[in-house]
């Protein structure tokens, strides 16, 4: 946080020309049909050639087959369901979802949707919840090892979410995608695309991380528990970049939580503080398309902004929640995107965050449809971020 509000200053000159509904030939988009009809059409355009590719549409053959089921998760709280989530005929390509229904309700539920990184055992200490399969992991990097189960516990409030009326799913990201640099061979990109050439637009990682979460979307719509009309979809670091274009390219998404995404999420690109684009792109060579790379050090010749990505979710709630040690993810240039969407959200009517100056430590906001706090401490999903989330949710899903 002193690194925070030493860069004040910076952030302010840096974010002076960042306003979702002026263009960049400095036209301003002034009425919701013409961001609606010209500009957000224009923007997904940019977004899908430049920066995450061309997703596919939907799964040649989406079905759903009950693994697992029981009334009696947590001591009672909750009804877990555990479902092989498979795109094709032959079930060669597939996700585990894990889910979480709570018992005490009247009718259809909210949920919270978002995938994990170290697999479904790995988020809790429910014992029944399923291990990663053979025939996944044979996908999945060089040398991966399985985590023991409720590695990544902490990072997943399951009995908070369900005393306060969610539902909660997710399933391993590696399952859709595996996250490394395999020439898109093994996971959903074979199957889309099969032996199509690719080229600078061709979809990436990221992007079929974000066509699964939509894909478990689809199934949700058959769940009759849930109520899939008011699903937030959430993910923390490459999976906050993820929830943030998933909530861009699906707008049945209800609301749209990005946690610690940082860089090629909610962090303005042109501050290049912390991670920049020739870093990522580095190190992560699979995450977005080709065409992304020609930006690399060239941050301000880019024709869009953070910001942008944004305000593709407007008219819809949008929360970004950083971490005061995250440097790396820069907490200063996500909390001004959401400023710079703003301008967006006022041409639906809603109010948005708009107050240049960085809100302190623990002190969260929610303006309008907009929601934002800076946790205490490192880069990761606390029961402090999702009592913030939850809360935000309150206000729109129940
Ligand atoms: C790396 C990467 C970030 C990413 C993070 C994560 O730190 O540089 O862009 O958000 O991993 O996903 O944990």
């Amino acid at each position: 946080m002193r690194n925070t509000l030493k860069l004040i200053a910076t952030a302010l000159i840096a974010s002076l020309s960042l306003v979702a509904n002026a263009q960049p030939d400095g036209r301003i988009v002034r009425s919701k049909r013409q961001w609606i009809k010209e500009r957000r059409p224009e923007l997904m355009e940019m977004l899908r050639s430049q920066m995450f590719g061309r997703e596919p549409g939907k799964a040649p053959d989406l079905h759903a087959t009950i693994l697992e089921e029981s009334a009696d998760a947590f001591g009672g709280l909750a009804t877990r369901r555990q479902i092989k989530l498979s795109f094709d005929k032959e079930e060669k390509y597939y996700l585990t979802l894990l889910m979480y229904i709570p018992n005490d309700r009247k009718g259809p539920v909210p949920a919270f949707l978002g995938a994990n990184f170290k697999g479904n055992h790995a988020t809790t200490t429910d014992p029944a919840v399923l291990m990663p399969t053979e025939d996944k992991l044979a996908t999945y990097a060089p040398g991966y090892q399985v985590e023991p189960r409720n590695t990544n516990g902490h990072r997943w409030e399951y009995e908070y979410i369900l005393k306060h009326g969610y539902a909660v799913a997710t399933f391993c990201y590696n399952d859709v995608d595996p996250d490394f640099h395999d020439g898109f061979h093994n996971g959903v990109h074979q199957l889309m695309d099969g032996d199509k050439p690719r080229d600078g637009e061709s979809w990436a990682t990221i992007s079929a991380w974000a066509w699964g979460l939509s894909r478990c979307l689809d199934y949700l719509e058959t769940v009759k528990e849930v109520n899939a009309k008011k699903v937030a979809v959430i993910g923390h670091s490459r999976l906050g970049k993820t929830s943030l274009w998933a909530g861009a390219t699906d707008q049945r998404f209800a609301l749209v939580i990005s946690n610690d995404s940082g860089c090629s999420g909610a962090a303005i690109a042109r501050r290049k503080f912390g991670e920049t684009l020739e870093v990522i792109n580095r190190n992560f060579p699979h995450w977005f398309c080709d065409n992304y790379k020609s930006y690399n050090g060239r941050e301000e010749k880019m024709p869009w902004d953070q910001h942008e990505l944004i305000a593709m979710i407007a008219p819809r709630p949008v929360y970004v929640a950083s971490a005061s040690e995250d440097d790396w993810a820069d907490p200063v240039g996500e909390y001004f995107s959401l400023v710079g969407a703003a301008s967006v959200y006022k041409l639906f009517g809603y109010e948005g965050i708009t107050d240049r100056k960085v809100p302190e430590i623990e002190h969260p906001v929610v303006v309008g449809r907009m929601g934002h706090h800076i946790r205490r401490g490192e880069h990761n999903v606390r029961l402090y971020d999702w009592q913030q989330f939850v809360s935000f949710a309150d206000r729109f899903l129940k």
